[in-house]
């Protein structure tokens, strides 16, 4: 490992946000509520040196993400200079608006893998999901091509409330398409899956059933299909390692060069990011004040400081924590050993329980909801 120092390794994955334009208007997306706008967009240039420098840092993985990555013109040109600096490519894509044209080219630069979002299996739900007509057949058309340039495929499903009883029919999609992979993510509540969080949650005997089929088609699948599972934080026992722990495997760059530690870290008020404009990689890594913040175990709180799992899943989520507890500082409450915790699954219950979900509030750029839910802290 190509080390920063003897006692900060090198971070492995760069979270490249191209763009937050996109055709798909998911109410679950992890992007910012006030998303970037075309004309804030990092150029090429920059990108490219950005990308040089995460090659010098000893980055290995390059996720080439948006909002839609497609959706820049010089999507080609980026995804050549991942290769060229021997940087793994992985396009993050929804398949729709002019993905599929760009295809061959990006295989043809040296892109690695591909992963491709989807809503629903059954057409029509997707489509209400996404917010797009007719983005299924886009889909399954650029899925077709993808395995015919001979592209490693993973399909990506959110899950929550709208799509929850497809899970079997979504694993017999990714087969058909000829996917490898198989991400099946229960809903991670920030971004606009927070403003949308009670028409999002699952009722937890669904999310039980969701795991029971995930588990026996991954005994059926062997040796056809790897299924990822990440089960839904407000009904679990302990949190996960959100980003793989804060500043320690991942960098994210905003599309206008914010240096992030998660995707959702903006949401954090006092934090100062730093800029690709005005700092290299190896600086922002080292000595930016956001990544140093909640790096390591001295800023844990009680129950976490004193407990065997600190240095497994890092206190979980530090943006679920300010949104739910109030303090970014504090245990995440999804959490079980967090004061907290017996309040956000009684939330969890009574939004699952509501009769009628409750309308989605889209994605847009420039129509960032004006009401937030608000957090469990008493
Ligand atoms: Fe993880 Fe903190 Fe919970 Fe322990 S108390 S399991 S370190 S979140
Ligand atoms: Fe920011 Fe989890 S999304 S730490």
């Amino acid at each position: 490992m190509n080390a920063v120092t003897p006692a900060l390794p090198a971070p492995i994955g760069l979270l490249a946000e191209l763009t937050h334009r996109c055709p798909l208007r998911c109410p679950y997306c992890s992007n910012p509520l006030e998303l970037d706008r075309r004309s804030a967009e990092l150029d090429t240039a920059t990108w490219e040196r950005v990308l040089a420098e995460a090659a010098a840092l000893g980055v290995l993985h390059v996720h080439l993400s948006g909002g839609e990555p497609t959706a820049r013109q010089d999507i080609v040109a980026i995804t050549a200079a991942c290769a060229r600096l021997g940087l793994y490519s992985n396009l993050i894509t929804s398949g729709v608006g002019g993905a599929l044209a760009k295809l061959d080219a990006l295989s043809d630069a040296g892109l690695d893998h591909v992963q491709l979002s989807i809503q629903a299996a059954e057409a029509s739900n997707a489509e209400r999901i996404g917010g797009l007509r007719n983005a299924q057949p886009q889909k399954f058309a650029f899925a077709e091509r993808v395995t015919a340039l001979g592209l490693p495929l993973t399909l990506n499903a959110v899950i929550h409330r709208g799509n929850i009883g497809e899970v079997p029919a979504i694993i017999d999609l990714a087969v058909q398409l000829g996917a490898k992979r198989l991400e099946v993510a229960h809903t991670q509540y920030y971004g606009w899956a927070y403003v949308n969080r009670a028409a999002l949650m699952p009722a937890k005997p669904e999310v039980d059933r969701s795991i029971r089929v995930v588990e026996e088609a991954r005994e059926r699948l062997k040796g056809r299909l790897v299924i990822d599972l990440v089960v839904p934080d407000y009904y679990a026992k302990y949190p996960k390692a959100c980003a793989g722990g804060w500043g320690r495997r991942l960098m994210n760059v905003s599309p206008t060069g914010k240096v992030l530690p998660c995707h959702a870290a903006e949401t954090i008020p006092g934090l100062e990011f730093w800029h690709v404009q005005d700092h290299s990689l190896a600086e922002i890594w080292a000595r930016s004040p956001a990544f140093s913040a909640y790096r390591g175990t001295g800023w844990m709180k009680e129950p976490c400081r004193s407990c065997d799992r600190r240095e497994t899943d890092w206190g979980g989520c530090r943006c679920q924590a300010l949104a739910l507890a109030g303090d970014a500082a504090a245990t995440d409450p999804a959490c079980s050993l967090s004061p907290l915790h017996a309040r956000v699954q009684a939330l969890a219950v009574a939004e699952s329980a509501l009769e009628t979900a409750p309308d989605y509030r889209y994605r847009t750029i420039g129509g960032a909801p004006a009401a937030i839910p608000e957090g469990v802290a008493p």
